[in-house]
């Protein structure tokens, strides 16, 4: 079944909208770091209000375990109203049924956000009641939050059972984009996989291994190779958990249509970076010291392969790029992939702060999903899609 967008909704005048965004982006000093997130939101923000619709936002940002557990989503409400020009009421305690009082009382033109939604238990438990409480807000459910459309959550999945569902105009481009890369790839289709998140980043290697024709690994998950093809990694960032898992892939990539590559040659230091950085072979890494990037012919192996694709994905940097000693690996993949002819995709949590704004615009799409993406290429659909196909 097809998914319905915003478009398709018939009236929009003075109805209420539950907007759920993926507003978890990143701060600095209680100031927003890379609105990227947000400014990928407002068209179809901007499209609902210039309808007449009313909007109740709905975000998380970070997550209870490990975080501030008083994250507030001010900050971007902040943003977002320098952004829009219109006031955002950041709403509290909106469990209470006496929220939506306070939220019928917003005055026409300006705009309800709900505070930090994953900082209520029952989100995170996709409760049915507290579902049903969201829903009884609004008139239609709109998900535009692809990057967390990979959760079972109140606002992403639940909600849908009682309010008719909408794709987001960055859902649904997400969804096109993703699907056109997968689904008819130009050939030679290249996959560049980079970071950490092994587990996640294995399953759409072994996913892929029958569709992509070339897969070069870089980063932590290229460690883990070489730790599983039995080279010595020394004190590297390696998911021992995941050696045997590595080892099941090469023994499946010998039987399927694509080729996987390991670096050629790795960059070096100590684990504290102390030492000068040093170029070694993929097979000569000595077991006091740390790979902290692919070295150059590894970089030159790859620009050929990045020439000769007409299709590339990539998710994940190939190394500790927040040094600069160490980020020439990723820069060199990013140069390539935007001044190629391939129709280019980029994805990841992590790659997305690397881009360079002169870059942005020679990539034909930078994906806001980091796991998203990711469970998006493995599985090709998501729960909070899912939902939107039901679309009543
Ligand atoms: C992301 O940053 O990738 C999304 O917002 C999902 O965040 P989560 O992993 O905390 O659900």
């Amino acid at each position: 079944m097809r998914k319905k967008t915003i478009k398709d909704i018939p009236n929009l005048f003075g109805k209420k909208v539950f907007l759920t965004v993926d507003f978890n982006i990143s701060l600095e000093n209680g100031h927003v770091a890379n609105d990227t997130r947000i400014v990928e939101a407002i068209p179809t923000i901007k499209y609902l209000l210039s309808k007449g619709a009313k909007l109740i936002i709905s975000s998380h940002l970070g997550r209870p375990s490990g975080h501030d557990p008083n994250l507030t989503l001010k900050p971007v409400a902040n943003r977002l109203e320098q952004l829009i020009s219109k006031k955002v009421n950041l709403i509290d305690r909106y469990w209470e049924k006496s929220a939506l009082t306070k939220i019928n009382k917003v005055p026409k033109g300006e705009m309800v956000m709900l505070e930090n939604i994953r900082y209520v238990k029952e989100e995170e438990l996709n409760d049915r009641n507290f579902s049903k409480h969201l829903a009884s807000m609004a008139d239609y459910f709109v998900n535009d939050a692809f990057g967390t459309a990979h959760r079972v959550h109140s606002s992403i999945v639940g909600i849908a059972e009682f309010l008719p569902a909408f794709a987001g105009l960055l859902m649904d481009k997400e969804i096109r984009m993703l699907s056109e890369a997968i689904e008819k790839p130009k050939r030679p289709f290249l996959l560049i996989i980079g970071g950490a998140k092994t587990p996640e980043k294995i399953s759409v290697i072994e996913k892929l291994l029958d569709i992509a024709d070339n897969i070069i690994l870089g980063g932590a998950i290229a460690n883990t190779f070489l730790a599983a093809w039995g080279f010595g990694t020394g004190r590297s960032v390696v998911d021992y958990e995941m050696v045997e898992m590595a080892r099941v892939v090469f023994w499946k990539t010998t039987r399927k249509h694509s080729a996987l590559l390991l670096p050629l040659d790795v960059v070096i230091s100590d684990k504290d970076r102390k030492m000068k950085p040093q170029v070694v072979e993929y097979n000569k890494v000595p077991h006091h010291v740390a790979i902290f990037d692919i070295g150059p012919k590894t970089m030159k192996n790859y620009q050929e392969l990045i020439r000769e694709a007409k299709t590339i994905i990539w998710n994940g940097p190939m190394g500790l790029y927040e040094d600069p000693r160490f980020a020439k690996g990723t820069d060199s993949i990013l140069k390539h992939v935007a001044e190629s002819k391939a129709f280019s995709i980029i994805g990841g949590g992590d790659t997305l702060t690397t881009i360079k704004k002169e870059y942005v615009e020679k990539i034909d799409h930078i994906s806001t999903g980091g796991g998203a993406m990711l469970v998006f290429l493995e599985n090709g659909t998501l729960p909070g899609i899912e939902v939107l196909l039901d679309a009543k």
